[in-house]
C-alpha cells in the first residue's frame, strides 16, 4: 500500500481535524487550538483512529438473554475509598482514565492498587513510561510489601506494549500515562492528538477484547482537563479526577464519568510518607483547626454521593476603600454568593452593598451544593455583625430568592452525622422536619426563612 506523509492540523481541544491551519476551531469554536501534526496516509485512509478501530472479524447479533454474566464482574481493589468511587470496584474489561495535577499523586494510588490486587493474588501488569525499574522500586519500598512476582514493565511503544499484555494475560493493567505511549506508524510525537487518540484505542480494543481492565493516567492542562482530544473521555468507560489543594496533604478522588456507578462518590485521601491513606472520617479532617468562637465561621453540612460531610464556612465582611467592592469565593461558587448578598439586602435590609466579601470553605474543597446558602448566609451575617454563632450549631438549607429556606435532600443523615461530631444543635429548613424521627441528644431548629436563623446567631 502508497504510504504518503501529510500534514494535517488537529484541535486540542475536541480533536477536530482540518487540512490548513485556522484561528478558530470550526467544530469546538475555540481560538488557537489547532496544532500541526504529521500522519502517514495510507491507501486505504488516514492513519489515525480508523485504522484500528476497523473490525477484525464479522460478528453475529446476539439476544441479550443468551449473554451468560458470570459472577464477579467486578474485583474490589483493597482501597475502599477507590472502590466507592469505581462503583463498588473495578469493572472487568473496562478502560478507567485518572486524570490529576502533578505531583497530586496518580502513580502512587494506582501503585497501592497494583499491590492490593497483587496480594489479593491477582495478576496486574504495571507499565510505566515516566519512571526506572529503580524508581519504582523505590516507591513501592516506600508504600510497603510487595509480592515479589507483580510485574512491572518500562515501555512506552504500544505494539511491544500490546505484545506484553497478551503474553502475560493480567487481569488488571495501569499504564502510565498515556502522554508517553506511542505507535511508531504514527509520525506525531507521544502526546500529540492522533498518539494520543490511537493509543487510547489500542487499550480500548484490548479491554473489551481480551476483558482485562486498564488503568491510564493522563496528564491534565492548565484548565484543568485531561490533557489531549475530548474524545479521550468519550472513549473510555470511566473518567476519575484526582484533586486537592497543593499545600493541604488529603486528596479528593471523583467521578467524573462512569459508565457503571455514580459519579457523585468522592473518595478522601492523606498523603503521607507511606503513600495514600484513606481519610475514613472526612468530617472531622475538614474541621480539624477550625477557631473558637471567632465570627464568620459557621459549620454545614455537605452530601457528597451518599456521605455526608461536615465542612467550615468563613466569611470576612468590611467597608471597602474603594468605589467597587470586591468580592472573592474560594471553593464555592462565586455568583451563588454574590446572589446570596444581593437576597440579604433586599429582603433583610442589610447594608452589605457596599462591603468587600470574602467567602471561603476551610480545607481547600469545592462544594457547589444548595444546601449550603443558608451556611453562607449565616457566616456572612455573621461576619458582618462580629457576632460568632456557637460551636456546637451545624446549618443547612437552600435559600431561596425571596429569602425563604427550602427543603434539601437526605436531611435525617445530615442530622446523624451532626450528633456522631458531637454537635448539639441543628438549624435546618422547617420543611424537613415533617416525618424526620427525633434524634437523641440533638436539638432541631426548623426555620421557614433567612430573617428566623439570623436571629439565632
Ligand atoms: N517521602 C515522602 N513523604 C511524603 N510525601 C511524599 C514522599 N515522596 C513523595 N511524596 C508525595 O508524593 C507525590 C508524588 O506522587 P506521584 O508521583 O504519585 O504523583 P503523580 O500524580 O504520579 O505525579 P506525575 O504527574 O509527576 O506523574 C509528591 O508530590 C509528594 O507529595
Ligand atoms: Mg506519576
Amino acid at each position: 500500500m502508497a504510504k504518503k506523509i501529510t500534514t494535517v492540523f488537529f484541535c486540542q481541544e475536541c480533536g477536530h481535524e482540518s487540512s490548513k491551519w485556522l484561528g478558530q476551531c470550526p467544530a469546538c469554536k475555540k481560538w488557537n487550538t489547532l496544532v500541526e501534526e504529521k500522519v502517514q496516509v495510507t491507501g486505504s485512509g488516514m492513519g489515525g483512529a480508523s485504522k484500528t478501530a476497523a473490525v477484525k472479524e464479522a460478528r453475529e447479533p446476539v439476544h441479550i438473554g443468551a449473554i451468560s454474566l458470570n459472577n464477579g464482574e467486578r474485583i474490589t481493589t483493597g482501597i475502599e475509598e477507590l472502590d466507592r468511587v469505581l462503583g463498588g470496584g473495578i469493572m472487568q474489561g473496562s478502560l478507567i482514565l485518572v486524570g490529576g495535577d502533578p505531583g497530586i499523586g496518580k502513580s502512587t494510588l494506582l501503585l497501592q492498587t497494583c499491590r492490593h490486587l497483587s496480594l489479593s493474588g491477582r495478576r496486574v501488569l504495571y507499565i510505566s513510561g515516566e519512571e526506572s525499574l529503580k524508581q519504582i522500586k523505590l516507591r513501592a519500598m516506600r508504600i510497603g510489601e510487595f509480592r515479589d512476582d507483580m510485574l512491572l514493565l518500562c515501555e512506552t511503544n504500544l505494539s511491544l506494549i500490546e505484545d506484553a499484555i497478551r503474553r502475560t494475560s493480567p487481569e488488571v493493567v495501569i499504564i502510565d500515562s498515556i502522554q508517553t505511549m506511542y505507535q511508531e506508524e504514527v509520525s506525531s510525537s507521544p502526546g500529540s492528538v492522533s498518539q494520543v487518540r490511537e493509543a487510547t484505542n489500542v487499550f480500548l480494543q484490548l479491554a473489551k477484547g481480551l476483558g482485562i481492565s486498564i488503568f491510564i493516567v493522563g496528564h491534565v492542562t492548565k484548565e484543568g482537563t485531561v490533557a489531549g482530544p475530548r474524545v479521550l473521555e468519550h472513549m473510555v468507560d470511566t473518567v476519575l479526577y484526582f484533586e486537592g489543594d497543593r499545600y493541604a496533604s488529603y486528596r479528593i478522588l471523583r467521578g467524573v464519568k462512569n459508565r457503571f456507578g455514580s459519579t457523585n462518590e468522592i473518595g478522601v485521601f492523606e498523603m503521607r510518607r507511606e503513600g495514600l491513606v484513606e481519610v475514613e472520617n472526612p468530617s472531622e479532617y475538614m474541621l480539624s483547626g477550625k477557631p473558637v468562637g471567632a465570627s464568620g465561621s459557621v459549620v454545614v453540612c455537605s452530601v457528597e454521593g451518599t456521605r455526608p460531610i461536615l465542612i467550615e464556612i468563613q466569611a470576612l465582611v468590611c467597608h471597602t476603600n474603594f468605589g467597587i467592592p470586591r468580592r472573592q469565593t474560594t471553593g464555592t461558587d462565586f455568583n451563588r454568593v454574590n446572589l446570596l448578598m444581593a437576597v440579604l439586602e433586599k429582603r433583610l435590609g442589610l447594608q452589605i452593598g457596599d462591603c468587600d466579601a470574602y467567602v471561603n470553605i476551610a480545607g481547600g474543597m469545592k462544594v457547589n451544593e444548595p444546601a449550603l446558602d443558608l451556611g453562607i448566609i449565616m457566616a456572612i451575617v455573621s461576619s458582618f455583625k462580629n457576632r460568632a454563632v456557637d460551636e456546637k450549631t451545624l446549618v443547612f438549607g437552600e435559600v431561596g430568592l425571596s429569602g425563604e429556606v427550602r427543603a434539601v435532600t437526605m436531611a435525617g443523615q445530615r442530622v446523624l452525622e451532626a450528633k456522631k461530631l458531637g454537635y448539639d444543635t441543628v438549624i435546618m429548613p422547617r420543611v424537613n422536619l415533617e416525618g424526620m424521627e427525633p434524634v437523641k441528644g440533638i436539638k432541631v431548629i426548623g426555620v421557614g426563612g433567612i430573617g428566623e436563623a439570623i436571629d439565632l446567631i
